[in-house]
Order: C-alpha cells, then sequence, then structure tokens
C-alpha cells in the first residue's frame, strides 16, 4: 500500500508548459517477490486536470501494449496483459498514469508511456529489469542476466529442501524393505502401509515440480506445502513399522518418534513463516526441520537394522514357529547380516 501512495506522491503538478514532462527513471527493477508491478509514468505539469480531454497510451519495445481514452473511459489491453489496470484511474487528472499489472505479465523490455492533454502530450522511456532476490534493496548491486535469476528460495536453499526429502523418502523405504523382508506383515497392513507411502511420495513428487523453478507464485507456495505437509504421513507409519519389529516398543523407539515429531513440527512452522514472505527470511528452518527428520529417519533404520540382527538368534515369541521357507529366507538375511554388519562390534 505504502508503495502506492509513494508514486501518487511523486507526480507533483507543475508549472504549464507546451510539452507534457514527467518524474522520470531510466531503470525500473522487479525481482521474483513483487507479485504485482507498477510501472511508473508521472506527469508533473499537467494544468487542465480534466480525464475527459486525457489518453494514455503505453509500449513495449514498440508495441501498443495498453491505452486508455479519458473521453470514452475505453481500454484496450494486449492480449498477454490481461491483468494491466492504471494504478488510479481517479488519481489521472493529478498526472499519475502507472500501469499495475501481474508480474508474470511485465516481461522485462524498454517501455514507453504517452500522455495526452488536449493538444499538450509528452512520453517517458524506461527499461524494465530483473533482478535477483538477494540484491533487493542494494542499489549497488550490477544486474544480474535477466533470464536466471534468484527466486523465492535461493538455488541452493531448494536443492537442500528437496533433497532432504527424497532422503527421507529413500530411507523409509529402505527400512520399509527390511522389516518386510524380515518379518511377516499381514497383507492387508502391508497395504495400508503401501498406500500411505506412495501417498507421501506422489505428493512429494508434485510438489517438487511445482516448487523447482524459479518463481513465486501460488504453485510455488502450493509446492512446498506439498513437500513439507505430508511428510507427516512418515510419523505414524515409522510408529506402525516399530510395532510389526518390537513386541513391546523400547523407549528408545518413542524417543526416535518424537525426534522426528519435533523435526516434522520445526518443518511446518518453517513452511508458515515463509509461505506469506518474500524473499522467506526462515528458509533455515525449514531445512533444520526437514534435516532433523532426516536424522532421526536414519537413526529408526540403524535402530531397527541392528535390533533386528541382534534378535536374529532370538525370533520373537509367536515368530518361533514358522514355516521352512521362512527359516530358508531368514538364513539369507542372517548371511546378508553379517556381511554388512562387519564393521560394527
Ligand atoms: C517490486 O517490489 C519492490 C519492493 O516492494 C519495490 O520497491 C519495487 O518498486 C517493485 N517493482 C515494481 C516494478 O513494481
Ligand atoms: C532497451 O534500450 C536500451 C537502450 O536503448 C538497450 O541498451 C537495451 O538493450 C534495450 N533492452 C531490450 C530488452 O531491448
Amino acid at each position: 500500500m505504502w508503495q502506492r501512495a509513494a508514486w501518487m506522491l511523486l507526480c507533483a503538478v507543475g508549472a504549464g508548459s507546451a510539452q507534457l514532462l514527467f518524474n522520470a527513471t531510466d531503470v525500473v527493477k522487479k525481482t521474483d517477490c513483487n507479485k504485482t508491478v507498477i510501472l511508473p509514468c508521472c506527469v508533473t505539469n499537467l494544468n487542465q486536470n480534466n480525464i475527459g480531454i486525457m489518453f494514455v497510451k503505453w509500449k513495449r519495445q514498440g508495441q501498443l501494449i495498453f491505452s486508455f481514452d479519458g473521453r470514452t473511459r475505453k481500454y484496450f489491453r494486449h492480449p498477454s496483459m490481461p491483468s494491466a489496470v492504471l494504478l488510479s484511474e481517479k488519481d489521472l487528472t493529478k498526472g499519475v498514469a502507472s500501469l499495475e499489472l501481474k508480474n508474470a505479465e511485465a516481461e522485462v523490455g524498454n517501455y514507453s508511456c504517452e500522455v495526452t492533454e488536449s493538444n499538450r502530450e509528452g512520453e517517458t522511456r524506461f527499461e524494465l529489469k530483473k533482478y535477483a532476490v538477494d540484491s533487493c534493496g542494494e542499489e549497488s548491486t550490477p544486474p544480474t542476466p535477466e533470464e536466471k535469476c534468484g527466486s523465492w528460495f535461493l538455488l541452493l536453499e531448494r536443492a537442500l529442501i528437496i533433497s532432504l526429502l527424497f532422503i527421507i523418502i529413500i530411507l523409509w523405504l529402505v527400512q520399509l524393505s527390511l522389516i518386510a523382508f524380515k518379518y511377516e506383515i499381514e497383507t492387508r497392513k502391508k497395504m495400508g502401509i503401501i498406500i500411505a507411502g506412495v501417498f507421501a511420495t506422489g505428493a512429494a513428487i508434485v510438489g517438487t515440480v511445482l516448487f523447482v523453478q524459479d518463481g513465486y507464485t501460488v504453485h510455488h507456495q502450493a509446492g512446498l506445502g506439498l513437500i513439507v505437509v505430508p511428510a507427516m504421513v512418515f510419523i505414524p507409519l515409522q510408529y506402525f513399522m516399530f510395532g510389526i519389529v518390537f513386541d513391546n516398543l523400547p523407549q528408545a523407539t518413542f524417543v526416535l518418534v518424537g525426534l522426528q515429531t519435533l523435526g516434522y513440527v520445526i518443518a511446518v512452522a518453517g513452511f508458515v513463516l515463509c509461505v506469506p514472505v518474500c524473499p522467506p527470511i526462515h528458509a533455515s528452518v525449514i531445512i533444520a526441520g526437514l534435516a532433523i527428520l532426516a536424522i532421526a529417519y536414519l537413526l529408526s533404520l540403524s535402530y531397527v537394522f541392528i535390533m533386528g540382527s541382534r534378535m536374529k538368534d532370538h525370533p520373537r515369541p509367536g515368530k518361533a514357529v514358522e514355516e521352512p521357507l521362512n527359516e530358508l529366507r531368514s538364513s539369507v538375511i542372517r548371511e546378508k547380516y553379517t556381511v554388512v554388519d562387519t564393521p560394527w562390534p
């Protein structure tokens, strides 16, 4: 809001002259964080202040993109910029011919704004440039190449978030395979686990596709949501998987599930803090939460692995009577374990 107000103030009414004069700038900056952009055009010496005799024309790279006829109050908009409107039609008589439109529709390039007041007219030009988000507000930073700039999250932050998510999914899959291989799981339970896992993984993939690109739109916000929120599914699944391995859950398993919950809560808190803010100053909170979650998963996997192999010669009660086939299978596992176990005492 303050930004709009600031633009209105710029167009102070000055003395008369044959030519319309502008409060001009050579370069207008935008970043991915601007949801809408304001293309400034401020006439400083209107003297009739009558909308009925005014005409506004906006061009991009010489092509007409927008016009407003004060007499008929009719607009023309180029099909590629349906959201374009005068910043304030009411203030046009005070010289405000600025254009407001969605960021995505405001391509970088050279713009010109032509204003006519009866028989007086004038034109101002500027270049709209895109800047990296992390150089926001720093006047001295040179412009980065227009095409590949920073975004809502920095490339490194996005890479970390997405990698951590897939590490969590992989750790979970490894743990599930380990358990499924060694212990009998009822078909119904197995289906339940698989469906929940597929759901969370599917959400993660869709989220990654939406989030991985540069930008700050509803798509990007939804993508981050799909990455962070469904990760919750893995916590009850972990609890459930411990239940398959242990008849009486050892205290350590509660600590591990507690650690996962903590990581998840931190990640969601980070998500809530980041969604409305661009550039996000709390990206590290999401990363920390996901990292805790990943560590908790790694510890859970190690725990299942170690305890599971320790229990190999002492089958859990109720599992003693097994078919010869299972016996055979577990002896195969045992061999596997002895090989993998060697580095540890
Ligand atoms: C983009 O947002 C920044 C910060 O709010 C603002 O200063 C700048 O004028 C905006 N750019 C445009 C073209 O609206
Ligand atoms: C805009 O105009 C300036 C100066 O005439 C030129 O250097 C620049 O390359 C132009 N930008 C685009 C995107 O055409």
